[in-house]
This record gives structure tokens, C-alpha cells and sequence, in this order.
């Protein structure tokens, strides 16, 4: 078995999770003070969002410098004492890396758009005139360079120029990067939109539908990416016992599923089961799952990133029975789970209530662009608030402050009584998931009744029930309830179900 087989991880958004010297700003120092938290919650393993030298046009997925620490966050130093400390705790440290694309502010960048003879032209993307390609945030993905004369091509925001995979010096470089890391003793990787990586010099113009919306086809898993992602995958794991985790531009199953395993990465962020928009679609999609990955490989399980509203809002409408039921589904099924920093305190989304207290260029995106097609600014400001990703990047409801400054976004006011009975609630959970019983690979039975979703891992059955209150045969006979979010009653003939009920049971001698 390998090490992240069993581990649980939580991401850090590095900016929110905890200020070390006062200037608002989440940084290493903070981020150390913490690791006996991380170490009482039961993680074993931690995904830093970008800590590179970044202008932050997109909070550090703009890297500047693949090669330094960016000053808000610390110094090498800092990084390195952090590493070393989390590493005696026992929790491995794995780091995001984002190599679809660079910072306008990059060096490469900079000298390529000198000239068209620039020996670093090519490791961007040129063109004379634009397709129809639109950005991932919404407008052009082509922006005009008026020195040299030529659209470069970016998928995200314009200040992110993507890089030109089909560059080998591009490919050097950035094992170059993937080596720099290694040897400060990360972990492992994640890899930021590695699907959308640029492998081809044609760009067909995408469809349109129904709804004027474009769909992203040509933009994404390009000719040649199943080719080059087990390259990738190859290139970490040939330096030793590393993981990594691949961000994978969609919520389809399909999509998601072939790029993980021994000939791909080690494993791909499930957004077809972590960012539905409601309750009714996880079980449908856990089953499918539970096909899917019946092969030996794994699929990760979050109900929570940077990117998304938080799950206590998305999925559990603020009821903290439905947020336990989702935490107990995500840290005991087969699978590979993803915390989100205060997740396990059943933190709520920050909603800006104006452009001015809003930090995601997402957001700030799609409030110009409804200012553009003519709408009126409180509109704008509706539409901005549903995409914007600020909800997820509140600072970390710490009980002595996130900083003794002004935090660099708007803060959620803390439930302190809540965060303790669910802090302890996944502190249940996580100890049981590193136990051998929940580290076996699939499921010993695996049930579908409606809405109620029943697994049997190791001796334990797990029932979570996402519809209304109804009764169940006791099919397994001598049970003992281990963990439950509501009192559940039970005797050797049925278990009576309350709506939202997740319990697990230990499965005894017949
Ligand atoms: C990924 C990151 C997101 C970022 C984007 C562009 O989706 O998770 O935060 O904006 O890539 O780098």
C-alpha cells in the first residue's frame, strides 16, 4: 500500500489559513504555529495552494518565479523549517504546481514578447489572428501584444500567458521545477489544470450552445494528453515515493477517471462527485464510482476547494446533521479524502456584499463583463457574488484570530460551539478512515435504496441515509454503533433512519 492510500489530506489556502506576522495575510509562520492542530484533527498529509513569487492577479496561480518563496508567505527559510516540522509530526507536505501557465511578470515571458526572434518567443502561444476561444473566466482567451504584434493565448485571466507544451525546452524547465521541490523535500504535486495543457498548433473554433455559451472542446485535453500526462506522472514518480494529484477541467466521470492510475497520475480531483450543485446528485455519482474504481485505483473525495462555495452552504443548506453525513461519506468511502482548511469546523461562505470587498478576478471578471453588455450594477453585483470564489477564501476561524491586522479578504463571523462539536466529529472520523478496516481497498458491499446509501468497509457498515426518515431490515445481525450524527435506534430485527441519519456500525459474529 502506499503512503497517500491512507492518508487524509486538507487543502491550505495559503493566503486564509493563518497570519504569522500581522499583516493580514496567512504566511509559513502561522502556518507552523498550526501544524499540532492539523496533528490533533488526525491529517496526514497537506496541499499548500501557489507560495510563489506572484503579482496575485489570481492569488499565486500567476507564478512569477517557479524558483523562490513569495515574500507574503515567508522566506525559503520558513518553507524549509515548516517542511522539516510538519515531516516529525508525521504529515507529508505536497504543493501545488502550475505549469499550464506563467505570469505575465515572468522573466520567460518578458523576453519572449521582445521580439518575434526572442529565443523564449516560442514557449508561448502566437497567433496572427484569434479563434473564437474564450478564457476560462469569461471573454477573449487571445490578447493583443502591441510590441510585437501577435495575439498571445491565455486560458485564464490575460495577466496568465499559457505556456507552449510542445516546446521541449518547456518540458526541460519544468522538470527542472518539479526537481527544485523534490529536493526541498516536498511530497508530491498538484497540478493545477494540467488537462488544459497547449500540445497542438491548431485551434478549431469552439461550439456555441443553446444558450450562447461556448463549450470548452478544442481548449482541453488536446491530442496527445493521455501521452503526455503519463509522462508527467512518470517523470514524479521515477524520482521516487511522490504523489500527485491532477486538476482536471471537468465534472465528467469520463474525463476525470482516465488520467488516474499507474499510467497517468497517481490520482484526479473528482468533480463529478465534489462540486454538484445539490444533495440529490452524490449518491448516483458514488455509485458510479464505486464501478468505476472497482479496479484498484482511487478516486478523491472533497465536498470543498478554493474554488467552490463551501459544502456547509452548497450541500448541507447550514444544517450541521447534513454537513456530519457528508463529512462521514468523504472520510469513509473508497477513496482518497480532501479536507478544506475549516471544513471541520462548519465554517459558512463569505459573500462580498460589493465589488470594492470582492478579491477574485472571477468574480471582478463577470461584474464588468454584465457592466459591458449593459445590465445595471446591482444585477452585476448578483451575478459577480454566485461566481465569485471569494465565498471559500474567508480567513480560518481561529479562537485567537485569524491576525492581529485587517485580513486581506472580508472575514465570517465564527460559531465557535459549532466548530468544537464538528472538529470533534471529524477527529472521530479521520482516526477510523487510517484504520486498517477503511484502507482496504473497495467495498466489501456496496448498497443503493433509494436515498440511502449503505457500504460495508472492513467489519464496519456505514449508513447514510440523504432522504427521508424510514426503517431498514437488520440485515447484519449483531451490530454496535460506533459513530452517529443523531440517536439512532436499532435492535437485531431494524434500524429506524431519522432524515439526514449517518451512522456507522461495527458488523459482529453472526
Ligand atoms: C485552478 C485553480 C484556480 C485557478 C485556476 C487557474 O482551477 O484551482 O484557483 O484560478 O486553476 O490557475
Amino acid at each position: 500500500m502506499k503512503w497517500w492510500q491512507e492518508t487524509v489530506f486538507y487543502e491550505i489556502y495559503m493566503p486564509s489559513f493563518k497570519d504569522g506576522n500581522d499583516d493580514g495575510i496567512g504566511d509559513f509562520k502561522g502556518l507552523r504555529e498550526k501544524i499540532p492542530y492539523l496533528a490533533e484533527l488526525g491529517i496526514g498529509g497537506v496541499w499548500l495552494t501557489p507560495f510563489y513569487p506572484s503579482p496575485k492577479v489570481d492569488n499565486g496561480y500567476d507564478v512569477s518565479d517557479y524558483y523562490a518563496v513569495d515574500a507574503d508567505f515567508g522566506t525559503m527559510a520558513d518553507l524549509e523549517a515548516f517542511i522539516a516540522e510538519a515531516h516529525a509530526y508525521g504529515i507529508r507536505v505536497i504543493a501545488d504546481m502550475v505549469v499550464n501557465h506563467v505570469s505575465t511578470e515572468h522573466a520567460w515571458f518578458k523576453e519572449a514578447r521582445l521580439a518575434r526572434d526572442s529565443p523564449k518567443r516560442d514557449w508561448f502561444v502566437w497567433q496572427d489572428t484569434p479563434n473564437n476561444w474564450e478564457s476560462f473566466f469569461g471573454g477573449p482567451a487571445w490578447e493583443w501584444d502591441a510590441s510585437s504584434e501577435q495575439y498571445y493565448y491565455h486560458s485564464f485571466a490575460k495577466e496568465q500567458v499559457d505556456l507552449n507544451w510542445r516546446n521541449e525546452e518547456v518540458v526541460r524547465e519544468i522538470w527542472n521545477v518539479f526537481d527544485f521541490w523534490l529536493d526541498k523535500g516536498l511530497d508530491g504535486f498538484r497540478l493545477d489544470v494540467i488537462n488544459n495543457l497547449t500540445l497542438t498548433r491548431n485551434f478549431p473554433d469552439n461550439p456555441v450552445d443553446a444558450n450562447g455559451e461556448q463549450v470548452h472542446i478544442f481548449d482541453k485535453d488536446q491530442p496527445g494528453m493521455d501521452a503526455k500526462m503519463a509522462e508527467i506522472g512518470a517523470y514524479i514518480r521515477g524520482k521516487g515515493d511522490y504523489f500527485t494529484v491532477g486538476e482536471i477541467s471537468s465534472d465528467k466521470l469520463s474525463d476525470i477517471e482516465k488520467y488516474a492510475g499507474t499510467d497517468g497520475l497517481d490520482v484526479t480531483f473528482n468533480f463529478n462527485f465534489g462540486s454538484v450543485a445539490s444533495r440529490d446528485g452524490i449518491v448516483a455519482e458514488l455509485s458510479r464510482m464505486q464501478e468505476v474504481y472497482a479496479d484498484g485505483r482511487m478516486p478523491t473525495l472533497f465536498f470543498g476547494s478554493h474554488d467552490m462555495s463551501r459544502s456547509w452552504n452548497r450541500l448541507a443548506d447550514g444544517r450541521e446533521d447534513v454537513a456530519q453525513m457528508l463529512a462521514m461519506l468523504m472520510l469513509t468511502a473508497h477513496g482518497v479524502p480532501f479536507v478544506y482548511f475549516g471544513e471541520e469546523l462548519g465554517m459558512a461562505d463569505f459573500v462580498p456584499d460589493s465589488v470594492d470587498a470582492m478579491r477574485d478576478v472571477q468574480g471582478i471578471y463577470a461584474y464588468d463583463l454584465e457592466l459591458e453588455a449593459g445590465r445595471p450594477a446591482d444585477e452585476a453585483l448578483r451575478v459577480a457574488q454566485d461566481k465569485t470564489r471569494d465565498k471559500a477564501r474567508a480567513p480560518m476561524w481561529w479562537p485567537e484570530g485569524f491576525s492581529q491586522g485587517v485580513a486581506w479578504i472580508g472575514e465570517v463571523p465564527p460559531d465557535f460551539e459549532r466548530g468544537r462539536r464538528m472538529f470533534t466529529f471529524y477527529q472521530a472520523l479521520i482516526a477510523l478512515r487510517k484504520t486498517a478496516d477503511f484502507c482496504e481497498p473497495g467495498y466489501r458491499a456496496f448498497d443503493v435504496d433509494g436515498a440511502l446509501l449503505m457500504y460495508v468497509r472492513g467489519d464496519y457498515l456505514v449508513c447514510l441515509n440523504f432522504g427521508e426518515a424510514r426503517e431498514m431490515e437488520n440485515r447484519w445481525g449483531n451490530l454496535t454503533e460506533i459513530l452517529a450524527n443523531q440517536s439512532i435506534v436499532f435492535d437485531a430485527e431494524t434500524v429506524k433512519l431519522p432524515e439526514n441519519a449517518a451512522v456507522i456500525f461495527k458488523v459482529g459474529e453472526q
